[in-house]
Parts: C-alpha cells; sequence; structure tokens
C-alpha cells in the first residue's frame, strides 16, 4: 500500500521533471495520449564524475509483464545516436523483479543504472524508451521521451 503514495497519475503532455542541477537536466513526457501510473526518480542528478546512477521506479503496468523488451532510441542534438535494444525479462532466470508482474499490480522497486564507458558530451538529448510485452514489438506497453541537457562536459 505505501507504493501507492508515491504513484501519480500523469496526465499525457505535461512534461515531468527528472532532475535539475549544475550539469544536467532531465525532463520526460509519455509518447502516447494515455494516462500511466509511472513514476521514476534518478540519483545522483549528475553526470560528470558519476559512473552508476540509482533509479526508483513506481509503476502500475496495463499489461502482465512475462516478456519485457526494452528499445532505446538516442537523438544527440538533433541526429541520431543509438538505437540499443534488450530483453530484460523473457520468463526464464529472470533477473529484474519487474518481470512477471501483473497487469494492475504496483510495482516498486530500485535498480542501478552503469554508464561509466559512456561520455555524454555536452548538449541535448532526446532518448525515447519503449517497452514491448513481446518479441516483434507489436505492443508497446509503455513509451517515455525524455529529455536530457548536458550543460557542462567532464574532463
Ligand atoms: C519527443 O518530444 C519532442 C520535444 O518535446 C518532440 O519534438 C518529439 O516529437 C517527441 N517524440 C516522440 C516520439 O513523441
Ligand atoms: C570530478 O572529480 C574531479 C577529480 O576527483 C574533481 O577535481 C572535480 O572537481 C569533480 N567535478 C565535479 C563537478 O564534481
Amino acid at each position: 500500500m505505501l507504493g501507492l503514495l508515491f504513484l501519480v497519475l500523469f496526465t499525457p503532455g505535461v512534461s515531468e521533471s527528472l532532475c535539475v542541477s549544475s550539469d544536467l537536466e532531465m525532463s520526460y513526457t509519455f509518447c502516447d495520449s494515455m494516462a500511466h501510473a509511472f513514476m521514476i526518480n534518478l540519483t545522483p542528478c549528475n553526470i560528470i564524475n558519476t559512473s552508476v546512477w540509482k533509479a526508483v521506479l513506481s509503476w502500475i503496468p496495463r499489461s502482465d509483464i512475462s516478456f519485457l523488451k526494452i528499445v532505446f532510441n538516442v537523438w544527440y542534438n538533433g541526429a541520431k545516436a543509438l538505437h540499443w535494444k534488450e530483453v530484460l525479462c523473457s520468463g526464464a532466470d529472470d533477473k529484474y523483479s519487474v518481470c512477471g508482474a501483473l497487469k494492475g499490480e504496483t510495482i516498486a522497486t530500485t535498480f542501478d543504472i552503469k554508464g561509466a564507458r559512456i561520455k555524454f558530451p555536452k548538449g541535448n538529448y532526446n532518448i525515447i524508451v519503449q517497452a514491448f510485452s513481446d518479441d516483434s514489438e507489436n505492443n508497446r506497453i509503455i513509451c517515455l521521451n525524455i529529455t536530457m541537457i548536458v550543460t557542462q562536459d567532464a574532463f
């Protein structure tokens, strides 16, 4: 029940701030026009000198998550920079706690995002993160449109 307290039903089109600091600004909207019970928080809100971020996720998915594939598309200053896919849940030996969650169930989890080998030069990033419940990418369960502005270069 406690998890529900942290959940906000976001309205489509409204940009939610993820974080703002001296070297980083992040916000996101949903790509589609549906409301989602979804919230994510990232710490620290820094790019410089950070190699691991802790993400706190609260989410009530609209479908069961027995299979979960994440597709990332990143644009840097308007040019496509990265396309990356990963199957997070396949139904066997899943190592993420979201795997196996049922439709309508509250997921509250924390995980680490490691970016040690990725350098983010100063500039504007647009990151589209899509989650699918099937391998052929027909059933999209959520899509985030993340805007990330790096305001300082790491040395
Ligand atoms: C993401 O947001 C940007 C700026 O708000 C917009 O130009 C772009 O079309 C959006 N992309 C998607 C896939 O919704
Ligand atoms: C990053 O780390 C270096 C070396 O430890 C330090 O000199 C610098 O001030 C740090 N920068 C920021 C923005 O924390």
